[in-house]
């Protein structure tokens, strides 16, 4: 069967220099590498080109909390970020930094050509500015009062509370998130990018099959609102790279962002000699991948192509987002120890664990994958070490002891040889259209197969008789190539245990075309245990150790006192507060921050959404006495109406405590 050897360039988003990675980044990362491996497998050329994003006023301001450079700062992380991915397994051809040269480089020949092609506009904006601090303030540093339901403490573009979205300056009592004084309104010019005049090209890419059909609903709601030119520069004090030409202004961070994908790919190909004019120019026929979160897919399908277009480079071939993470069916928390780190999960647990779990879970839609824990271990060990790794540990003994290792000389059904590589374009269209969770089904199925085969021959039976050491040289020898097979599928998902069977077999498992011939007449090594099984006791610590993240971090902090205006005892007493017991809790899936309680204060009962998602598990609430404010006006949200509010202390977050009475209150009790 001889293929067009393609060329791809494949990418993952490129994560932020100011964090640690979490198992949320792992999910595309892993994603990633295993569709850039199984395209080496199908013997395509294919380069996994990534960075660290190094830019921008967050990774500004953690530099200075921690009293060092930016660079200083940017460099740890590159190194750390390394180190979490090569122990992940994950096989990429270059890791740069978006503050290299290259990427200079490349970012000022796309602004360039943007400004030579006439795309480039200036004009002046007036914006919020920190006195204090002496900045701009992006919408994200901006906090204060949601215009709409009145939600205090949102930021500056959007509430979390009511969900809707606005400018800053729409935000009742405005304040800046650094410095905490009210910023006041500042005019400068700024340079933006005039993105209608790129509506038609993108619009002929968008259709042309490059992208998933929910991405090309949301980019048809953008079309039908009017393209808004886009902002590429921003103000002193900033992180990142001076606009040519100017001496105050810098590219925002989300220009150079994904301008690292061809930066990175520029640094290899001055290592290697491949030919970057051949692979970036417009009609070239090599194929760019870009791998995304669904929250960033504005930036990739609006921007970055038009960045492209506007340069006269190619553009992406696809880009392909996901969903998010959540841990048994939440979002990752802190206080509950499921804020995993990537470094965290290294320390307890084999990376193939998490490569295989994900792979299963894993489609070509953006919907969020669930990393049950439970599921987890119980997936890994039935699957991967019940099935998979089973046959070959079933069948290793009998060959090294009975027949010095060597295989028979023929197989004994090669029509079940032939049965699992009649699966393999199955697999690898599976593979290929990212619909991962099917590949495994039919690898999976296949290890059934095997098994099976084993179970009806019994060759621990066999063996005990006379005469019969051929018969069971023969079966272990079918059951050793069943066992290769399977493991060549495996190969791009679970690349360490993949080594170590590629050393058991004595033959390299990364080209799937090398299954055309079985393993016959050569000898196999010793076998030792290629995976063992999750221990749930490791899971235990892994938790816990998370949560000792979190106190290092300085949790529970106590703010200084800031008390808010004297009120009379009358005026108090207008607030209507009552015991209530919470009979029923549940998720809202659209919100970010609240749960749907239901809530009996004695003879009647109360729908409210409470802030507290991030602090509680639903369940953990039922049944439970707290406070509520009865008379407060119901609020009309975007998930109901909410009649009154529960009482809570803390500053937010997973740091979020309800108030309860004291035994014998019961629901309905006024609070006085
Ligand atoms: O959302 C993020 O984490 C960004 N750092 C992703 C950048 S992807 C690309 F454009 F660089
Ligand atoms: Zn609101």
């Amino acid at each position: 069967m001889s293929k067009q050897k393609r060329r791809i360039l494949v990418t993952s988003a490129l994560p932020y220099a100011n964090g640690a990675i979490h198992l949320g980044h792992m999910l595309e990362y892993i994603q990633t590498d295993i569709w850039a491996r199984f395209q080496r497998a199908q013997g395509h050329e294919c380069y996994f080109a990534w960075a660290d994003d190094a830019h921008g006023t967050p990774i500004m301001l953690r530099a200075q909390s921690e009293g060092i450079a930016p660079e200083e700062l940017i460099d740890r992380m590159n190194t750390e970020h390394q180190q979490d991915f090569l122990d992940f397994g994950l096989k990429f051809d270059n890791y740069a930094t978006t503050h290299g040269e290259a990427n200079r480089e490349c970012v000022e020949t796309i602004y360039k050509r943007l400004e030579d092609g006439g795309y480039v506009e200036r004009r002046t904006i007036s914006q919020f500015y920190d006195e204090q601090k002496g900045m701009f303030l992006p919408d994200r540093f901006i906090r204060g009062t949601c215009p709409k339901c009145k939600t205090e403490d949102q930021y500056g573009d959007s509430c979390e509370s009511c969900g809707s979205t606005y400018s800053p300056t729409d935000l009742i009592d405005p304040h800046s998130a650094i410095s905490g004084t009210a910023p006041v309104m500042r005019d400068s010019e700024h340079y933006f990018v005039r993105l209608s005049e790129f509506e038609d090209r993108l619009h002929s890419w968008m259709t042309s099959g490059v992208l998933q059909p929910e991405v090309v609903n949301k980019m048809q709601e953008w079309f039908n609102d009017g393209l808004r030119d886009w902002d590429i520069s921003r103000d002193e004090p900033y992180f990142g790279f001076k606009i040519p030409g100017t001496d105050d202004k810098y590219f925002y961070v989300w220009v150079d962002a994904p301008v690292g994908y061809m930066a990175s790919f520029k640094e290899l190909a001055d290592r290697t000699g491949l030919d970057f004019d051949e692979w970036w120019k417009p009609d070239t026929d090599t194929e760019l991948y870009n791998f995304i979160g669904k929250d960033i897919v504005y930036f990739h399908t609006l921007f970055w192509p038009a960045m492209l277009m506007g340069a006269d480079f190619r553009w992406p071939t696809a880009v392909y987002a996901h969903g998010f993470l959540t841990v048994d069916g939440s979002k990752m928390s802190k206080s509950r120890g499921t804020f995993i780190r990537a470094r965290t999960y290294l320390d307890h647990l084999n990376p193939d664990y998490l490569r295989y779990y994900f792979c299963a879970r894993l489609g070509a839609g953006m919907a969020d994958i669930d990393l049950s824990l439970d599921d987890f271990v119980s997936r890994v060990n039935s699957d991967m070490v019940g099935k998979v790794v089973n046959i070959a540990s079933r069948c290793a003994g009998f060959i090294q002891r009975g027949s010095n290792g060597q295989l028979a000389e023929e197989l004994p059904e090669p029509g079940l040889y032939q049965q699992f590589l009649d699966q393999r374009e199955h697999i690898a269209s599976d593979f290929e259209q990212r619909n991962y969770q099917s590949a495994i089904r039919r690898i999976m199925a296949l290890a059934d197969e095997g098994n099976r085969y084993i179970n009806e021959h019994k060759p621990w039976q066999l063996n005990k008789q006379e005469g019969q050491q051929q018969t069971v040289q023969a079966i272990c020898t079918q059951g050793i190539n069943l066992f290769r097979v399977l493991m060549t599928y495996l190969a791009p998902v679970v690349p360490f245990t993949a080594v170590s069977a590629a050393e058991f077999l004595g033959v390299d498992l990364d080209q799937w075309s090398e299954l055309d011939q079985p393993m016959l007449n050569v000898s196999i090594q010793s076998f030792k245990p290629l995976m063992t099984r999750v221990d749930p006791l490791k899971i235990k610590s892994m938790i816990e150790d998370s949560k000792e993240n979190l106190q290092s971090t300085g949790k529970a902090t106590v703010p200084k006192l800031d008390l808010a205006d004297e009120i009379t005892i009358e005026e108090f007493l207008k607030v209507d507060l009552r015991i209530a017991k919470i009979i029923n809790a549940q998720q809202v899936p659209e919100a970010d921050k609240l749960l749907e309680l239901t809530l009996d204060i004695g003879g009647e009962t109360r729908k409210v959404f409470a802030g507290i998602k991030s602090a509680y598990e639903p369940s953990d609430l039922i049944g439970r006495h707290t406070v509520m404010v009865a008379n407060l006006k119901p609020r009309k949200m975007r998930f109901g109406v909410s009649q009154g509010m529960v009482l809570a202390a803390g500053p937010g977050g997973s740091d979020l405590y309800i108030l309860g009475p004291d035994q014998g209150a019961v629901p309905g009790m006024r609070v006085t």
